[in-house]
């Protein structure tokens, strides 16, 4: 089993570049399963079902989410109606909706709480996830969470436990993918998938940096320019099982 996993898909941008390379990478990587963090798909902040159908059309099997997913309005839509698309697991009710198997393969996602909304604790919400989720299949965890300590204990936490633990959140793809001790694969983030020239993260720099100048609330707007695609190809075959960076800047 190969999977490849989108980080953040940022805005309209995020979502061409996801369109233009999915099937691509998907193609020439052979991958089996395609995962995509969609927490930043609609307008640069939160998923809309017209963000979804996007990055569904462009080949991606399930879209997980994050602390962004709740922005709109209309992610209630999206969580009655899209069951691939996943919300962390501890959020207070939401463990239900923080999984999905397909071929053989169980996703799932958590969020962090260091730097972020004090939610349950996600390290108590896996332990519990992992009880309710189907038997005998491959085990793949997004975690979206800031704090590269937080991740990488859960990384451990988990470790020999699921197949892989990849990072999301930061927008910065690390390089420091894995395989730890017990065999689960991990990276600390895998990066995003949207506007990279000019851009903080994903926004217009310029507003990024009056924020930090001034202190006042500003509007963020979604970046223009050229997109980066920052991604993991995970292979789980028994006697090849490995994790690898992809970047690719139009
Ligand atoms: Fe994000
Ligand atoms: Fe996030």
């Amino acid at each position: 089993m190969r999977i490849l996993f989108f980080g953040d898909v940022v805005g309209k941008s995020g979502r061409q570049a996801t369109q233009k390379y999915l099937k691509r990478l998907k193609d020439e990587m052979s991958a089996d399963v395609v995962v995509v963090n969609g927490e930043n798909s609609a307008g640069g902040l939160g998923i809309n079902r017209k963000s979804i159908e996007e990055i569904l059309d462009a080949g991606a099997n399930v879209i997980t989410t994050g602390n962004h997913a709740f922005h709109w309005k209309e992610w209630k839509e999206v969580f009655d109606n899209y069951p691939m698309v996943l919300f962390p697991a501890n959020y207070p009710g939401l463990l239900e909706r923080s999984y999905y198997t397909i071929d053989g393969l169980t996703v799932m996602n958590l969020q962090g709480r260091v730097f972020m909304d004090c939610i349950d604790n996600p390290f108590s919400a896996v332990d519990k996830l992992l009880e309710i989720i189907p038997r005998d299949t491959l085990k793949l965890v997004d975690f979206h969470a800031e704090a590269t300590s937080e991740k990488l204990a859960m990384g451990y936490y988990l470790d020999g436990r699921v197949d892989a633990v990849v990072g999301t959140h930061t927008h910065i793809q690390t390089a420091d993918e894995r395989c730890l001790p017990n065999g689960t694969l991990y990276i600390t983030d895998v990066g995003m998938t949207g506007p990279y020239d000019d851009s903080i993260l994903g926004m217009q720099k310029d507003a990024v940096i009056s924020k930090f100048l001034n202190n006042r609330p500003v509007r963020y707007e979604v970046a223009e320019g050229r997109s980066i695609v920052s991604a993991v190809l995970i292979n789980l075959d028994k006697d090849n099982r490995s994790i690898k960076r992809l970047s690719v800047i139009e």
